[in-house]
């Protein structure tokens, strides 16, 4: 079982992985600036309110922690299209140096899919539209991967598609080869499931799969 490290845990992706990770046994640190406010109650869970930016509240997070996911995530509001937005890149650069100093090898780390070298499998019509409403996001969500992907860690970088909510996880695709990239629907409990089972595997080690249902 691991001691895992969610920074933006209290809402999305982050709170249903932090369920998810308690009720199959993990011990969870819960971090994000509203931490105080997650609605779970568990003798495993340690609520930790910081700003995923600031190094004294990430160095305190890290304390203990075997594997650290971010699924950090900024407002979709009018923010979004008029910038700028540098969370992704910030955090990052925040977490990855204090990891090394902490002797933590393992970050999963949430984009999406149109981040990286993904984008190229947006067909080029719909990439126009993508650039014009995600391009400020995933201008950064690009520099944080290649923080990542440059960090010598032992990495995943987790590229979901259009996000919905399901209670439950359902049957999802695992897209690792560049050819079989597509985007599509999967829910976040979807993406939990994914991100908790990589807390005891290494199959996905510096991998950076597109999921779609
Ligand atoms: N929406 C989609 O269809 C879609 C598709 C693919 C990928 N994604 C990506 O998936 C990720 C998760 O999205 P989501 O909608 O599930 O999550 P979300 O509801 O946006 O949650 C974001 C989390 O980040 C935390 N956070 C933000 N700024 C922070 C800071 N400075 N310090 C600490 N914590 C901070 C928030 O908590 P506080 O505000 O309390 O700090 C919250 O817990 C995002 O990166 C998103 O871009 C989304």
């Amino acid at each position: 079982m691991a001691m895992v490290l969610i920074m933006g845990a209290s809402s999305g992706i982050g709170l249903a992985t932090a369920k998810l990770a308690l009720e199959r046994g993990h011990s969870v640190v819960a971090f994000a600036r509203s931490a105080d406010l997650i609605p779970l109650e568990h003798p495993k869970l340690r609520k930790l309110a910081g700003d995923a930016r600031q190094s004294d509240d990430v160095r305190r997070a890290l304390t203990a922690v075997d594997v650290v996911i971010q699924t950090l995530g900024v407002p979709a509001n009018a923010r979004m299209l008029t910038g700028p937005i540098d969370l992704f890149s910030a955090a990052t650069a925040t977490l990855l140096p204090l990891m090394k100093e902490a002797g933590i090898r393992r970050l999963i780390s949430v984009t999406g899919f149109g981040a990286g070298e993904s984008r190229s499998s947006i067909p080029p019509l719909q990439r126009l539209g993508f650039n014009l409403v995600f391009g400020r996001a995933y201008g950064d969500k690009d520099v944080q991967e290649q923080m990542i992907t440059q960090s010598g860690l032992d990495w995943t970088i987790v590229r979901p598609g259009v996000l919905i909510n399901t209670r439950v996880p359902g049957r999802y695709r695992i897209l690792t080869s560049p050819q079989d990239w597509r985007n599509g629907i999967v829910s976040r409990s979807d993406v939990a499931d994914f991100l908790v089972r990589q807390l005891t595997r290494d199959t996905f080690i510096k991998q950076a799969p597109v999921l779609v249902r």
